[in-house]
């Protein structure tokens, strides 16, 4: 019992300094002033939040099926949320690979946009977690 708290602990640190991240940097860009010019290194940073929440949720999962030998049985609502936080994720992963690999050729507008995209994403996966949270 005292390991398997201990390591859901430790998933959840990383899990919540990724959700912090991904939300935090997108805003950082855009608010209170907007500061397009530091999108990239912020970019960087966004896209291992990403990476970390993928990782992180994925390792959550695994150490369930580790400790019970399958994985727990959620409410509809809560398939639903986690549904929806794995597709931000996605689509948040990409959408920041995009603008890594692409953004130099972007208008301000695009760049932007982009960034705006990548904060819903991360608002909305938070609102998805509280639901899986206590929905499950
Ligand atoms: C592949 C994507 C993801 C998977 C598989 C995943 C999976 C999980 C799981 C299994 C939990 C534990 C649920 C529980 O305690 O009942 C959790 C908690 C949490 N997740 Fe995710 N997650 C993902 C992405 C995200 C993203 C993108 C965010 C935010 C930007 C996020 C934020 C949170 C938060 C804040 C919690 C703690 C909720 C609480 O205990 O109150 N997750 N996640």
């Amino acid at each position: 019992m005292w390991s398997e708290n201990l390591a859901y602990a430790l998933i959840q640190v990383v899990h919540n300094f990724g959700a912090a991240t991904v939300l935090g940097g997108a805003v950082l860009v855009l608010w209170p002033v907007l500061r397009l010019e530091y999108g990239r290194p912020f970019a960087w940073l966004i896209i291992v939040g990403w990476g970390a929440q993928i990782a992180s949720g994925a390792v959550f999962g695994l150490t369930s099926f580790y400790y019970y030998g399958e994985m727990p049985d959620l409410s509809s609502i809560a398939v639903a949320a986690l549904s929806v936080k794995v597709a931000a994720a996605i689509t948040g992963f990409l959408l920041v690979a995009l603008y890594l690999a692409r953004g130099r050729e972007w208008d301000r507008v695009r760049v932007k946009h982009a960034f705006q995209a990548l904060a819903a994403l991360a608002a909305t996966a938070l609102t998805a977690a509280a639901f899986l949270r206590w929905f499950s």
